[in-house]
């Protein structure tokens, strides 16, 4: 395998491949203190058959209720699946908690010393940080719901097919969740499958998609396409897509482009408002640290969340795609699936059955968010706005780089793997996918799990190793080659060892 071009690549191996190189990467960056703010599973933690913790040498990480334990962290590279615990989080539950348990429904509308917003506003409490984040205005971003029921309600909105419009196009490797949700939007409204067309890869060896070909494609069907659905980072590859790029061509082409942005949010800086982005949705839950499950976000450009008098001559029904909502209010906007929670606030709780939408993406909102949710997230947010999202960027680049560097050295032969996500720094986040020969994922597998080693795994072959840049360092990524250097040569030696089962140590995951 070549060694790539990055800032990594003029280092003798020597020198890079020592433990000292990371601890001195590690040093000088000023961004590594907030490995801190998080809770590192130890391996006994992850090897632990009950729930909880023990408790780790350093006592910063030792928390209520902890055992005894060595305290050696294990190895997590797999913020892109779920990222880790903030300290914080912990805190910010319990106040929530406590204002639950000790206010009632208070809660909902007192701002208590000391604690939380009154959870009737704590969506607004964190648009600001949200915003930064997806670099938006903050009334274009919301928090709400999770990421394939906003893709689904932002699709309701967005994709209004007609006779000469009917295609959506999104990538033949799309997170199935995706897919279904464009297929199933188009079976809504009674149209062929056929209607979705999809961007497919070279081969599964190599799923780079270049722009020339993207555009191509979209080019090609842009007479009859409604709308393009694509992922910001794709989640197999790692690709980072040039939303601009891409966002600027279908717009000249009459098409709306909404984004998924599940594996882009918290990891790469994104300026979705000044890309001219139509929509976009994301988990909160990967790159963003709000815990498992999580409430994700939207963002809905600002030209398409307008609160506008209609004029009196119109009529019902929908003109030029805005919808005049002619019988319950004399006001024009977007059409959407409505739930109280998008409407005025002032007038929300008048029952009065005439729904206002909020001007904004707050206007699309259903339901009164989970208050723990929003706590959880707020929890997360306050940890990046101790930095920004083009610091963690740049300590994001180096360290993927330093990971690829390793990874590109593998001492006295081939390595059994390719690198399958873009050596291009512009074209990737922190996840780096690995490609290992045939058959030897279940051993590799099998002997990074004895070590507490947390990654991922694509069957047939493929490994997702990502170096989240909040908390992960360069040690992490040192630790890991060791650990996985050691596992390839074990699988190749021993191939039809069956791999056993781990003691206690969770499988390495295959989620999302
Ligand atoms: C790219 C992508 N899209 C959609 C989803 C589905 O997310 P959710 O289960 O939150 O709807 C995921 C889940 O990880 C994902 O990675």
């Amino acid at each position: 395998m070549p060694k790539s071009n990055s800032i990594y690549a003029g280092v003798e191996d020597v020198e890079l491949c020592s433990e000292e190189f990371a601890k001195k990467e590690d040093n000088k960056d000023k961004l590594t203190k907030l490995r801190g703010e998080f809770i590192i599973p130890t391996k006994s933690d992850l090897a632990n058959k009950r729930y909880g913790f023990r408790q780790s040498k350093d006592a910063s990480n030792s928390l209520h209720g902890a055992q005894e334990d060595d305290g050696e962290e294990s190895i997590y590279l797999c913020g892109n699946s779920l990222g880790l615990q903030p300290r914080r989080t912990k805190e910010y539950v319990n106040r929530y908690l406590d204002t639950w348990a000790s206010k009632g429904v208070f809660g909902h509308f007192t701002d208590y010393e000391g604690g939380l917003p009154p959870w009737l506003h704590i969506d607004e409490a964190i648009k600001e940080q949200t915003a930064k984040i997806v670099g938006a205005l903050p009334s274009e971003v919301v928090v709400m719901e999770t990421l394939t029921a906003n893709l689904h309600l932002l699709m309701t909105s967005f994709y209004r097919p007609t006779k000469d419009r009917w295609k959506i196009i999104i990538e033949g490797k799309a997170f199935p969740s995706d897919h279904y949700a464009a297929l199933s939007q188009i079976a809504h409204h009674n149209l062929d499958p056929s209607a979705l067309i999809t961007i497919e890869p070279p081969s599964s060896s190599a799923p780079y998609l270049s722009n020339e070909h993207i555009l191509s494609v979209i080019s090609h069907h842009a007479p009859t396409t409604a709308l393009v659905l694509l992922p910001g980072i794709q989640f197999y590859s790692g690709q980072f897509f040039d939303i601009e790029l891409i966002t600027r061509h279908c717009r000249a082409l009459g098409i709306t482009v909404g984004w998924d942005l599940a594996h882009a949010v918290g990891n790469v800086p994104l300026k979705l408002h000044d890309w001219n982005v139509d929509f976009a949705a994301w988990c909160n839950y990967k790159y963003m640290n709000g815990g498992p499950g999580v409430i994700g976000g939207a963002f809905v450009h600002e030209r398409h969340s307008k609160v506008e008098e209609a004029p009196s001559s119109e009529t019902d029904g929908a003109v030029d795609g805005v919808y005049k909502h002619a019988k319950t209010t004399e006001l024009q906007y977007r059409p959407r699936l409505s739930g109280w929670w998008g409407s005025d606030k002032s007038s929300r709780f008048a029952m009065t059955n005439k729904f206002v939408p909020i001007p904004g993406a707050s206007g699309f909102q259903l339901s009164n968010p989970s208050a723990l949710d929003m706590t959880s997230v707020m929890a997360s947010l306050d940890v990046f706005s101790m930095t920004t999202m083009d610091a963690l960027r740049q300590r994001s680049v180096r360290l993927t780089a330093y990971l690829e560097a390793r990874l590109l050295r593998y001492a006295g032969s081939e390595p059994p793997y390719t690198i399958i996500t873009p050596s291009n720094p512009a074209e990737r986040g922190a996840q780096l996918s690995v490609l290992l020969k045939p058959g030897l994922l279940d051993n590799v597998l099998h002997h990074l799990e004895k070590k507490s080693v947390v990654v991922d795994e694509r069957k047939p072959d493929v490994l997702r190793i990502a170096p989240a840049p909040l908390y992960n360092s360069f040690h992490d990524v040192h630790r890991f080659i060791v650990v996985f250097h050691e596992a390839c040569r074990k699988a190749i030696a021993a191939p039809d060892e069956a791999p056993q089962l781990s003691d206690g140590v969770p499988e390495a995951i295959a989620t999302t």
